[in-house]
Protein backbone atom coordinates (compact mmCIF):
# COMPACT_ATOMS: atom_id res chain seq x y z
CA UNK A 1 0.00 0.00 0.00
CA UNK A 2 1.03 3.83 -0.56
CA UNK A 3 -1.02 5.73 1.27
CA UNK A 4 -3.73 5.10 3.79
CA UNK A 5 -6.08 8.07 4.39
CA UNK A 6 -8.13 8.40 7.80
CA UNK A 7 -12.13 9.80 7.61
CA UNK A 8 -12.95 7.73 10.02
CA UNK A 9 -13.58 11.50 12.17
CA UNK A 10 -13.56 14.05 9.73
CA UNK A 11 -16.00 15.79 6.62
CA UNK A 12 -13.05 17.05 5.23
CA UNK A 13 -12.73 14.98 2.28
CA UNK A 14 -10.06 16.95 -0.06
CA UNK A 15 -7.60 13.45 0.19
CA UNK A 16 -10.14 11.64 -1.58
CA UNK A 17 -8.85 13.77 -5.10
CA UNK A 18 -5.99 11.81 -4.51
CA UNK A 19 -7.68 8.47 -4.16
CA UNK A 20 -9.85 9.32 -7.52
CA UNK A 21 -6.34 10.21 -8.98
CA UNK A 22 -5.27 6.86 -8.34
CA UNK A 23 -8.04 5.10 -9.84
CA UNK A 24 -7.72 7.21 -13.16
CA UNK A 25 -4.66 5.88 -13.60
CA UNK A 26 -5.65 2.81 -13.30
CA UNK A 27 -4.89 1.64 -9.58
CA UNK A 28 -6.66 -0.35 -6.75
CA UNK A 29 -8.54 1.70 -4.28
CA UNK A 30 -9.64 0.11 -1.08
CA UNK A 31 -12.86 1.98 -0.02
CA UNK A 32 -16.10 2.02 2.39
CA UNK A 33 -19.72 1.86 1.13
CA UNK A 34 -22.85 1.94 3.40
CA UNK A 35 -22.77 -2.03 2.87
CA UNK A 36 -19.29 -3.53 3.00
CA UNK A 37 -15.53 -2.23 1.91
CA UNK A 38 -15.17 -2.42 -1.97
CA UNK A 39 -12.14 -2.91 -3.93
CA UNK A 40 -12.53 -0.55 -6.88
CA UNK A 41 -10.75 -0.10 -9.83
CA UNK A 42 -11.37 2.12 -12.86
CA UNK A 43 -14.60 0.49 -14.52
CA UNK A 44 -14.21 1.42 -18.13
CA UNK A 45 -10.53 -0.21 -17.95
CA UNK A 46 -10.21 -3.48 -18.98
CA UNK A 47 -6.53 -3.83 -16.93
CA UNK A 48 -7.35 -2.01 -13.80
CA UNK A 49 -10.54 -3.95 -13.63
CA UNK A 50 -8.61 -7.33 -14.33
CA UNK A 51 -6.15 -6.20 -11.48
CA UNK A 52 -9.21 -6.45 -8.88
CA UNK A 53 -9.46 -10.13 -9.63
CA UNK A 54 -6.07 -10.93 -9.11
CA UNK A 55 -5.79 -9.32 -5.81
CA UNK A 56 -8.96 -11.28 -4.52
CA UNK A 57 -8.20 -14.86 -6.14
CA UNK A 58 -11.46 -14.13 -7.69
CA UNK A 59 -12.43 -16.11 -10.93
CA UNK A 60 -13.04 -14.66 -13.89
CA UNK A 61 -16.81 -16.35 -14.90
CA UNK A 62 -18.22 -14.09 -11.61
CA UNK A 63 -18.95 -10.53 -12.79
CA UNK A 64 -18.29 -6.95 -11.01
CA UNK A 65 -21.07 -4.25 -10.01
CA UNK A 66 -20.42 -0.53 -11.26
CA UNK A 67 -20.12 2.34 -8.44
CA UNK A 68 -22.01 5.55 -10.04
CA UNK A 69 -22.33 8.59 -8.30
CA UNK A 70 -25.45 10.14 -10.20
CA UNK A 71 -27.69 9.23 -12.87
CA UNK A 72 -25.26 10.95 -15.36
CA UNK A 73 -23.02 8.29 -15.50
CA UNK A 74 -26.48 5.74 -16.16
CA UNK A 75 -26.33 5.82 -19.83
CA UNK A 76 -23.11 5.19 -20.63
CA UNK A 77 -23.11 1.91 -19.30
CA UNK A 78 -26.43 0.74 -19.37
CA UNK A 79 -29.48 0.71 -22.31
CA UNK A 80 -33.00 -0.71 -22.38
CA UNK A 81 -33.80 0.29 -19.48
CA UNK A 82 -37.75 -0.55 -18.86
CA UNK A 83 -40.46 1.53 -17.11
CA UNK A 84 -40.27 -1.03 -14.03
CA UNK A 85 -36.49 -0.46 -14.08
CA UNK A 86 -36.27 3.02 -14.11
CA UNK A 87 -39.02 2.52 -11.21
CA UNK A 88 -36.64 0.36 -9.20
CA UNK A 89 -34.00 2.87 -9.73
CA UNK A 90 -35.65 5.98 -8.26
CA UNK A 91 -36.83 4.59 -5.58
CA UNK A 92 -33.30 2.62 -4.54
CA UNK A 93 -30.56 4.14 -5.74
CA UNK A 94 -28.67 6.08 -3.84
CA UNK A 95 -28.34 2.96 -0.96
CA UNK A 96 -27.75 -0.76 -0.88
CA UNK A 97 -29.46 -1.93 -4.23
CA UNK A 98 -27.77 -2.79 -7.10
CA UNK A 99 -29.76 -3.39 -10.61
CA UNK A 100 -28.75 -6.00 -13.47
CA UNK A 101 -29.40 -3.88 -16.90
CA UNK A 102 -28.40 -4.55 -20.24
CA UNK A 103 -24.76 -3.21 -20.87
CA UNK A 104 -23.36 -0.85 -23.62
CA UNK A 105 -20.57 -1.69 -25.34
CA UNK A 106 -18.35 1.34 -23.42
CA UNK A 107 -18.48 -1.81 -20.55
CA UNK A 108 -15.46 -4.09 -20.53
CA UNK A 109 -16.00 -7.83 -20.69
CA UNK A 110 -13.98 -7.90 -18.05
CA UNK A 111 -16.40 -6.33 -15.94
CA UNK A 112 -19.48 -8.83 -17.04
CA UNK A 113 -17.28 -11.78 -17.19
CA UNK A 114 -18.45 -11.77 -21.03
CA UNK A 115 -22.39 -11.16 -20.04
CA UNK A 116 -24.44 -9.06 -21.82
CA UNK A 117 -26.04 -7.68 -18.74
CA UNK A 118 -23.89 -5.36 -15.73
CA UNK A 119 -24.96 -4.97 -12.06
CA UNK A 120 -25.05 -1.17 -11.31
CA UNK A 121 -25.30 0.06 -8.24
CA UNK A 122 -25.30 3.89 -6.47
CA UNK A 123 -23.71 4.02 -2.91
CA UNK A 124 -25.52 6.18 -0.90
CA UNK A 125 -22.14 6.19 1.30
CA UNK A 126 -20.90 10.03 1.55
CA UNK A 127 -17.47 8.67 0.76
CA UNK A 128 -18.44 6.20 -2.12
CA UNK A 129 -19.94 9.04 -3.67
CA UNK A 130 -17.01 12.13 -3.38
CA UNK A 131 -14.46 9.21 -4.72
CA UNK A 132 -16.41 8.07 -7.67
CA UNK A 133 -17.64 12.14 -8.34
CA UNK A 134 -13.92 12.38 -7.97
CA UNK A 135 -12.76 9.65 -10.47
CA UNK A 136 -15.23 10.61 -13.00
CA UNK A 137 -15.93 7.12 -14.14
CA UNK A 138 -17.65 4.40 -12.79
CA UNK A 139 -16.27 2.31 -10.26
CA UNK A 140 -16.20 -1.79 -11.05
CA UNK A 141 -15.43 -2.66 -7.12
CA UNK A 142 -16.64 -6.17 -5.22
CA UNK A 143 -16.81 -6.83 -1.61
CA UNK A 144 -12.87 -6.30 0.09
CA UNK A 145 -12.07 -10.06 0.88
CA UNK A 146 -10.04 -12.73 -0.55
CA UNK A 147 -12.65 -14.69 -2.81
CA UNK A 148 -14.31 -17.37 -0.31
CA UNK A 149 -13.68 -15.37 3.34
CA UNK A 150 -16.52 -13.12 4.38
CA UNK A 151 -16.66 -9.39 3.30
CA UNK A 152 -15.09 -6.61 5.02
CA UNK A 153 -16.98 -4.11 7.12
CA UNK A 154 -13.82 -2.76 8.76
CA UNK A 155 -10.51 -1.89 7.67
CA UNK A 156 -8.96 -3.48 10.77
CA UNK A 157 -10.64 -7.17 9.37
CA UNK A 158 -9.21 -7.02 5.70
CA UNK A 159 -5.67 -4.77 6.26
CA UNK A 160 -3.90 -8.45 6.40
CA UNK A 161 -5.48 -9.77 2.96
CA UNK A 162 -5.53 -7.01 0.64
CA UNK A 163 -3.03 -3.91 2.25
CA UNK A 164 -0.19 -5.17 0.04
CA UNK A 165 -2.43 -5.43 -2.92
CA UNK A 166 -3.76 -2.12 -2.98
CA UNK A 167 -2.21 1.47 -3.75
CA UNK A 168 -4.71 3.24 -1.22
CA UNK A 169 -6.78 3.34 1.70
CA UNK A 170 -9.99 4.89 2.55
CA UNK A 171 -10.61 4.03 6.41
CA UNK A 172 -14.05 5.36 7.12
CA UNK A 173 -15.03 3.23 10.24
CA UNK A 174 -17.51 0.51 10.18
CA UNK A 175 -19.64 0.11 7.27
CA UNK A 176 -23.35 1.19 8.55
CA UNK A 177 -25.45 -2.05 7.16
CA UNK A 178 -22.87 -4.88 7.25
CA UNK A 179 -23.95 -7.19 4.54
CA UNK A 180 -23.90 -6.39 0.70
CA UNK A 181 -26.26 -4.65 -1.44
CA UNK A 182 -29.53 -6.55 -2.34
CA UNK A 183 -28.96 -7.45 -6.19
CA UNK A 184 -32.34 -7.48 -7.99
CA UNK A 185 -33.03 -8.22 -12.24
CA UNK A 186 -36.25 -8.19 -13.60
CA UNK A 187 -36.82 -11.08 -15.37
CA UNK A 188 -40.63 -11.01 -17.68
CA UNK A 189 -41.41 -8.04 -15.71
CA UNK A 190 -40.99 -9.36 -12.29
CA UNK A 191 -38.29 -7.99 -9.92
CA UNK A 192 -35.85 -11.05 -8.97
CA UNK A 193 -33.89 -10.85 -6.08
CA UNK A 194 -30.77 -12.89 -6.68
CA UNK A 195 -29.12 -12.09 -3.97
CA UNK A 196 -31.03 -10.22 -0.36
CA UNK A 197 -29.79 -7.73 1.36
CA UNK A 198 -31.06 -4.27 3.72
CA UNK A 199 -33.55 -3.75 0.68
CA UNK A 200 -36.16 -6.19 1.55
CA UNK A 201 -38.51 -8.09 -0.80
CA UNK A 202 -41.20 -6.01 0.96
CA UNK A 203 -39.72 -2.80 0.02
CA UNK A 204 -39.65 -4.46 -3.55
CA UNK A 205 -42.92 -4.84 -3.44
CA UNK A 206 -43.97 -2.26 -2.42
CA UNK A 207 -42.86 -0.32 -5.72
CA UNK A 208 -43.56 -3.26 -8.25
CA UNK A 209 -46.50 -4.82 -6.97
CA UNK A 210 -44.55 -8.08 -7.22
CA UNK A 211 -41.02 -9.61 -6.32
CA UNK A 212 -40.16 -13.02 -7.07
CA UNK A 213 -36.88 -14.41 -4.56
CA UNK A 214 -34.42 -16.98 -6.71
CA UNK A 215 -34.54 -20.20 -5.43
CA UNK A 216 -30.87 -20.36 -4.81
CA UNK A 217 -30.67 -18.02 -2.02
CA UNK A 218 -31.45 -21.28 0.40
CA UNK A 219 -30.02 -24.12 -1.99
CA UNK A 220 -26.89 -25.11 -3.69
CA UNK A 221 -26.96 -24.79 -7.07
CA UNK A 222 -26.61 -28.32 -9.06
CA UNK A 223 -23.99 -28.88 -11.85
CA UNK A 224 -26.51 -28.49 -14.97
CA UNK A 225 -28.43 -25.45 -13.94
CA UNK A 226 -28.77 -22.17 -15.29
CA UNK A 227 -26.62 -19.98 -13.93
CA UNK A 228 -28.48 -16.04 -13.14
CA UNK A 229 -25.90 -14.82 -10.78
CA UNK A 230 -22.42 -16.76 -11.03
CA UNK A 231 -21.32 -15.41 -7.46
CA UNK A 232 -23.96 -17.71 -5.97
CA UNK A 233 -22.23 -21.04 -7.36
CA UNK A 234 -18.70 -20.11 -5.26
CA UNK A 235 -17.92 -20.78 -1.76
CA UNK A 236 -18.32 -17.35 0.50
CA UNK A 237 -18.21 -16.58 4.05
CA UNK A 238 -17.19 -19.69 5.26
CA UNK A 239 -14.53 -20.06 8.30
CA UNK A 240 -11.80 -22.77 8.73
CA UNK A 241 -13.99 -24.13 10.79
CA UNK A 242 -16.77 -26.59 10.68
CA UNK A 243 -19.94 -24.58 11.09
CA UNK A 244 -23.55 -25.33 11.47
CA UNK A 245 -26.51 -22.72 11.81
CA UNK A 246 -29.12 -23.97 13.76
CA UNK A 247 -32.70 -22.26 13.87
CA UNK A 248 -35.85 -22.67 14.98
CA UNK A 249 -39.04 -20.31 15.90
CA UNK A 250 -39.04 -21.67 19.18
CA UNK A 251 -36.38 -20.19 21.09
CA UNK A 252 -36.61 -22.94 24.14
CA UNK A 253 -36.33 -25.72 21.08
CA UNK A 254 -33.10 -23.83 19.74
CA UNK A 255 -31.47 -23.58 22.73
CA UNK A 256 -31.68 -27.37 23.62
CA UNK A 257 -31.00 -28.21 20.73
CA UNK A 258 -27.70 -25.85 20.58
CA UNK A 259 -26.81 -27.22 24.04
CA UNK A 260 -27.52 -30.96 22.74
CA UNK A 261 -24.91 -30.54 19.86
CA UNK A 262 -22.73 -28.71 21.52
CA UNK A 263 -22.06 -31.52 23.81
CA UNK A 264 -21.11 -34.09 21.71
CA UNK A 265 -17.71 -31.95 20.65
CA UNK A 266 -14.54 -30.95 22.85
CA UNK A 267 -14.32 -27.19 21.21
CA UNK A 268 -17.42 -26.06 20.45
CA UNK A 269 -18.03 -21.83 19.79
CA UNK A 270 -21.19 -20.80 19.89
CA UNK A 271 -22.56 -17.75 18.15
CA UNK A 272 -25.92 -16.86 19.76
CA UNK A 273 -27.97 -13.40 19.94
CA UNK A 274 -27.86 -11.22 22.86
CA UNK A 275 -31.06 -12.70 24.78
CA UNK A 276 -29.34 -16.29 25.10
CA UNK A 277 -25.61 -15.79 25.58
CA UNK A 278 -25.97 -16.99 29.40
CA UNK A 279 -28.11 -20.15 28.11
CA UNK A 280 -24.83 -22.05 26.99
CA UNK A 281 -23.35 -22.69 30.64
CA UNK A 282 -19.15 -22.42 30.63
CA UNK A 283 -19.33 -23.25 26.91
CA UNK A 284 -17.28 -20.35 24.74
CA UNK A 285 -20.05 -17.85 23.63
CA UNK A 286 -19.99 -14.90 21.15
CA UNK A 287 -22.43 -12.47 21.07
CA UNK A 288 -24.03 -11.51 17.39
CA UNK A 289 -26.20 -8.91 18.58
CA UNK A 290 -30.04 -8.58 19.64
CA UNK A 291 -31.87 -7.20 16.57
CA UNK A 292 -31.07 -7.96 12.57
CA UNK A 293 -29.52 -4.41 11.93
CA UNK A 294 -27.20 -5.39 14.80
CA UNK A 295 -26.47 -8.82 13.66
CA UNK A 296 -26.12 -7.61 9.65
CA UNK A 297 -23.51 -5.17 11.29
CA UNK A 298 -21.61 -7.46 13.17
CA UNK A 299 -21.72 -11.07 11.55
CA UNK A 300 -18.97 -10.89 8.72
CA UNK A 301 -16.43 -9.35 11.60
CA UNK A 302 -17.51 -12.61 14.11
CA UNK A 303 -17.05 -15.00 11.30
CA UNK A 304 -13.40 -13.47 10.74
CA UNK A 305 -12.58 -14.18 14.44
CA UNK A 306 -13.87 -17.99 14.71
CA UNK A 307 -11.14 -19.72 13.53
CA UNK A 308 -8.70 -17.84 16.50
CA UNK A 309 -10.30 -20.01 18.91
CA UNK A 310 -9.80 -23.68 17.20
CA UNK A 311 -12.93 -24.51 17.22
CA UNK A 312 -14.06 -28.50 16.45
CA UNK A 313 -17.17 -27.16 15.95
CA UNK A 314 -18.98 -23.37 15.23
CA UNK A 315 -22.76 -23.42 15.96
CA UNK A 316 -24.91 -20.31 14.58
CA UNK A 317 -27.80 -19.26 16.29
CA UNK A 318 -30.05 -18.41 13.11
CA UNK A 319 -32.94 -16.07 12.96
CA UNK A 320 -36.09 -15.63 11.08
CA UNK A 321 -35.84 -14.99 7.63
CA UNK A 322 -37.84 -12.50 7.38
CA UNK A 323 -37.21 -8.81 6.19
CA UNK A 324 -33.21 -8.23 6.91
CA UNK A 325 -32.99 -11.63 8.66
CA UNK A 326 -33.75 -13.33 4.68
CA UNK A 327 -30.41 -11.55 4.03
CA UNK A 328 -28.30 -12.57 7.18
CA UNK A 329 -29.33 -16.05 6.90
CA UNK A 330 -28.74 -16.31 3.41
CA UNK A 331 -25.20 -15.33 4.67
CA UNK A 332 -25.27 -17.78 6.72
CA UNK A 333 -26.69 -20.96 5.04
CA UNK A 334 -23.26 -20.12 2.84
CA UNK A 335 -20.86 -19.80 5.86
CA UNK A 336 -21.89 -23.26 6.84
CA UNK A 337 -21.74 -24.40 3.40
CA UNK A 338 -26.03 -25.60 3.42
CA UNK A 339 -24.87 -27.37 7.06
CA UNK A 340 -28.66 -26.05 8.12
CA UNK A 341 -31.16 -27.63 10.96
CA UNK A 342 -34.43 -26.50 11.09
CA UNK A 343 -36.17 -27.41 14.04
CA UNK A 344 -40.43 -27.13 13.58
O1 LIG B 1 -22.82 -4.13 -1.50
C1 LIG B 1 -22.25 -4.59 -2.49
O2 LIG B 1 -22.87 -4.99 -3.50
C2 LIG B 1 -20.72 -4.62 -2.47
C3 LIG B 1 -20.22 -3.18 -2.39
C4 LIG B 1 -18.72 -3.08 -2.49
O3 LIG B 1 -20.86 -2.41 -3.37
N1 LIG B 1 -20.21 -5.30 -3.62
C5 LIG B 1 -20.31 -6.65 -3.78
O4 LIG B 1 -19.73 -7.12 -4.95
O5 LIG B 1 -20.85 -7.37 -2.96
P1 LIG B 1 -19.38 -8.67 -5.15
O6 LIG B 1 -18.60 -8.70 -6.42
O7 LIG B 1 -18.72 -9.22 -3.94
O8 LIG B 1 -20.77 -9.35 -5.38
C6 LIG B 1 -21.49 -9.06 -6.57
C7 LIG B 1 -22.51 -10.13 -6.82
C8 LIG B 1 -21.86 -11.43 -7.22
O9 LIG B 1 -22.58 -12.49 -6.60
C9 LIG B 1 -22.01 -11.46 -8.74
O10 LIG B 1 -22.06 -12.77 -9.25
C10 LIG B 1 -23.32 -10.70 -8.93
O11 LIG B 1 -23.33 -9.72 -7.91
N2 LIG B 1 -23.36 -10.05 -10.25
C11 LIG B 1 -22.59 -9.05 -10.71
N3 LIG B 1 -22.89 -8.72 -11.99
C12 LIG B 1 -23.89 -9.56 -12.35
C13 LIG B 1 -24.64 -9.75 -13.56
N4 LIG B 1 -24.40 -9.04 -14.65
N5 LIG B 1 -25.59 -10.69 -13.56
C14 LIG B 1 -25.85 -11.43 -12.46
N6 LIG B 1 -25.18 -11.30 -11.29
C15 LIG B 1 -24.21 -10.39 -11.24
MG1 LIG C 1 -18.30 -10.66 -2.48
Amino acid sequence: MKKYIDLRNTKDYSELKYAASIIKEGGLVLFPTETVYGLGANGLSPVAVKKIYEAKGRKSDNPLILHIANLNMLDRIAKNISELEYKLIKSFFPGPFTLILTRTENVPNEVTAGLETVGIRMPSNEIANKLISYADVPIAAPSANISGKPSGTNVQDIFGELSEKVDCIVDGGNTDVGLESTVVRVINDIPTILRPGKITPEDIKNVAGKVNIDKHIFSKLSSDEKILSPGMKYKHYAPNSKCVLVYSKNNNLLKNKIKEISDSYKMPIILSRTENINQYGNKVVIDIGSDVNEIARNIFSVLRKVDKFNPDIVIIEGVDPQGLGLAIMNRLIRACEYNYIEIV
